[in-house]
């Protein structure tokens, strides 16, 4: 779908006239995420979907979320997938089955969403926070191999890169690292479903992995969900056994588990939705496509988007991040690095255009991990990069008159 087309006709007939409207006449507002829009274009196929579950009263597990666990196996090419509750019940799982025990180290970014370290504590073991590429703000390889080579953390068990933003981390240096140094590669994929690296996708290129489904990702539930993926058969029983209390067989129970089991509801949404995502995530890339287009025609943008750092300005108010050429990105969000980024950010809410910033403290900084010894000044990548991120307006159904509209309101703000 091209961004100045209307929305997609789906097989629910529906094609929303309002929307329509939005690709012709200048937008008003310009929000940073529109669920409605998606809703409209799916809504008789996602009802009926609904129906079919309350009409056969399974609720939990079952046929509508083993279905879904071999679709997303297909889609990512692991082995095998284990629906849960959420993405961040999905990493935990992810981090037991790949060995972590209690007094274990895992090496992750200080640059991500909490769920990504609070897994590690919930799996009893410590994260050893790091600092990220200034280029992708991803966890950086580099370092992290140098860490384990100069002061290699306690019992190290894995390394937990984040998929940033919907790029895939440089996992041809985290496979080399995890196979020189008998550590596990637990992915973060919760914002990269669909994503690749070298033409694999993510959720196959480590141990396990994990991805969440709430309602903001680009497959998303109507509500709290997630899935574990894993390259290893048995692994994959264990997240199964783990996900229902540890229990091999009802009420009989060999280890500690919990309850982190899929509705049957959410797989069910999600089938529907999984058949739109390829288009879905084109459709981002065409917007991000369309962005650095117009950023760089307004003179936002000194130079187009390529690998290597993003520190230097060239003059530019704006830059965007670096882009690995191995990876195919999905865009879960459109983050650029602003100067004046919170004065901008107010600019563009007070012309109702919608950004959020992801993440404003890096997670050494934040008082729950205070324990961890680490200050400001320790991870400056990180730290930077929370003072300039700004992500803008991205969403399948957005059209290119809105992202015209964003530019436009940033231009207004540095002119
Ligand atoms: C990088 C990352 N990890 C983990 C999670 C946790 O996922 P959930 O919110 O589904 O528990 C999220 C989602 O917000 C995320 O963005």
């Amino acid at each position: 779908m091209k961004p100045s087309e209307p929305i997609a006709t789906t097989t629910s007939g529906t094609t929303s006239a309002t929307l329509t409207a939005t690709t012709t006449a200048a937008p008003a507002a310009v929000p940073l995420l529109d669920l409605r829009r998606q809703y409209d274009s799916i809504r008789a196929d996602v009802l009926a979907a609904i129906t079919r579950v309350c009409d056969s009263q399974g609720y939990i597990l079952g046929p509508e979320v083993e279905a879904l666990e071999r679709e997303i196996s297909a889609l990512t090419g692991a082995v095998a997938a284990v629906g849960c509750a959420s993405g961040t019940e999905a990493l935990w799982l992810a981090l037991v089955a790949a060995g972590v025990q209690p007094g274990d180290s895992v090496i992750t970014t200080a640059f991500s969403f909490f769920a990504s370290a609070s897994a590690i504590v919930r799996a009893g073991a410590t994260p050893v926070l790091m600092d990220v590429d200034p280029g992708t703000l991803n966890l950086d390889a580099a370092l992290v191999r140098k860490r384990i080579v100069e002061r290699r953390p306690a019992n190290l068990r894995a390394i937990l890169p984040v998929h940033l933003y919907g790029q895939c981390a440089d996992m041809d240096a985290f496979g080399e690292i995890g196979q020189e140094f008998g550590v596990a590669i637990v992915e973060d994929a919760a914002q990269a479903i669909g994503a690749e690296w070298r033409g694999r996708g993510a959720g196959s290129l480590g141990t396990t992995a994990a991805f969440s489904f709430y309602p903001t990702k680009n497959l998303s539930a109507y509500g709290d969900a997630g899935i574990v993926t894993t390259t290893d058969l048995g692994m994959a029983e264990h997240m199964r056994r783990l996900r229902n209390h540890g229990s091999p067989r009802r009420y009989y129970h060999d280890e500690f588990g919990w309850n982190g089991r899929m509705d049957a509801i959410q797989a069910a949404v999600l089938r529907v939705k999984l058949t739109h995502l390829a288009d879905w995530n084109r459709s981002r890339q065409q917007h991000a496509a369309t962005y650095d287009r117009l950023l760089a025609e307004a003179g936002l943008i000194s130079r187009a988007p390529s690998g290597g750092s993003a520190s230097s300005t060239n003059g530019s108010p704006v830059r965007l991040l670096a882009r690995s050429p191995e990876a195919k990105h999905v865009f879960h969000q459109y983050v650029v690095r602003a100067e004046r980024r919170d004065e901008l950010r107010t600019f563009l809410a007070d012309r109702k255009i919608g950004s959020e910033i992801y993440y404003p403290l890096p997670l050494h900084l934040q008082p729950v991990f205070s324990y961890l010894g680490l200050k400001a000044g320790d991870l400056p990548i990180a730290e930077q990069a929370a003072n300039e991120v700004l992500a803008l307006p991205m969403f399948a159904e957005l059209t290119e008159g809105e992202i015209r509209r964003v530019v436009e309101g940033i231009a207004e703000f540095y002119s």
